[in-house]
């Protein structure tokens, strides 16, 4: 029996964790998994609001998905984490970490000692001053991620590890067949929307954009003033496919047209910047995710916009499965929670 580990990802609509065996492996084995809706409010933006509200759903998520393990791995990843490119004079890793919070306190909205920092390596250069390491610093304000972990710890689980969600989604889309190419992530929730660049396996760039499917249902119930629930319902009929909308429905197809339009702009924006940062190396591929992707006709309007081939994979195709495997949820909804913990040491 190999070791056993929990991704949880707390997102604004629900919270979901998936139970794997083997969480070391590229393809770790998925034993269970579980999502639990959370009342509007509970979660903004990744942040805990209503801690009590979380803690029950925790608990109730593991009541209901029969999972029995307690070390979990915790996303985090929203608009107040940054995370860039930098570039620092090469030295052993533990060192560059502790040299951090000096490099980095102009990039920060907070005092260094406020935030957690790290820095994963990408490449080495010969700078003016001596061999340099280029990498990418990831910034994030310690005190909403301390809510977090509480809400969890409450919920009498062990949090063993906090990962950013890019790197999550980064091992879990990343396969052999990907080593040589560049990639797109391009992740859709309801209030944040997440870009990352890979070249390889590597992430080149994060981009977090502080906007998703939500805006969309808030939108189309504004202008149409009509229920959140019966915008839903009409968004997901209709999507960002013209021949899908009655008349009635237009005004919510041009919602989703507006809306939809900023996201595809941020991904030109993205592969355009990747693309002269990196020597001309073009996106090959786009492989989007989150509950906003699914959209109907959204990932055929980026591959048209972007000329790039877009596609929405499904996680658990990616990974072992138990036999049986039964869960509540999309497997679609699952992949932060599933990434958290694929490809990393318990
Ligand atoms: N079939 C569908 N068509 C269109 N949109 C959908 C569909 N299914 C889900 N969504 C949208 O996906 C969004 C939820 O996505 P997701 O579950 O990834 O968000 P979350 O993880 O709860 O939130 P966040 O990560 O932003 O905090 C909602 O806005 C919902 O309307
Ligand atoms: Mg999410």
């Amino acid at each position: 029996m190999g070791k056993k580990l929990v991704g949880l990802d707390i997102g604004s609509t629900a919270i979901r964790a998936v139970e794997v065996e083997n969480p070391g492996h590229q393809r770790p084995t998925i034993l269970r998994f579980g999502e639990v809706p959370l009342p509007d409010g509970a979660v903004r933006a990744g942040e805990v609001i209503d801690a009590a509200t979380v803690t029950a759903a925790i608990r109730k998520l593991w009541s209901s998905s029969g999972i029995k393990t307690r070390d979990v791995v915790l996303g985090v990843g929203n608009s107040k984490v940054v995370a860039r490119d930098i570039t620092v004079p090469r030295l052993p890793l533990n060192q560059v970490r502790e040299s951090l919070p000096f490099q980095v306190q102009d990039l920060l909205p907070v005092p260094a000692t406020e935030a957690l920092l790290d820095f994963y390596p990408a490449s080495e250069a010969e700078g003016e001053t001596g061999p340099m390491l280029q990498g990418m610093l990831v910034a994030a304000i310690k005190a909403p991620i301390l809510v977090n972990v509480n809400a969890v710890t409450a919920a009498a689980l062990r949090p063993t590890n906090v990962d950013l969600s890019p790197f999550a989604l980064t091992r879990l889309f990343s396969n052999p067949e990907s080593a040589n190419l560049t990639t797109l992530l391009v992740h859709i929730g309801a209030a944040t929307t997440t870009l990352v660049a890979l070249d390889g396996h590597v992430p080149h760039f994060v981009r977090f954009l502080p906007n998703g499917g939500a805006d969309i249902t808030k939108g189309i119930s504004q202008r149409m003033d009509i229920s959140a629930r019966d915008a839903e319902a009409i968004k997901r009929s209709v999507g960002v496919v013209a021949a899908r909308a009655t008349a009635e429905q237009r005004p919510a197809l041009e919602v989703s047209f507006e809306l939809v339009n900023e996201t595809l702009l941020a991904i030109r924006a993205t592969i355009q910047y990747f693309q002269n940062a990196r020597a001309n190396r073009a996106i090959d591929r786009i492989v989007m995710s989150g509950g906003g992707s699914k959209l109907l006709g959204l990932t055929e309007t980026v591959a048209e916009f972007t000329k790039v081939p877009a596609s929405q994979p499904d996680p658990f195709s990616l990974v072992p499965v138990a036999r049986g495997l039964k869960g509540s949820g999309d497997a679609q909804d699952m992949s932060v929670a599933l990434g958290l913990v694929t490809g990393v040491s318990a």
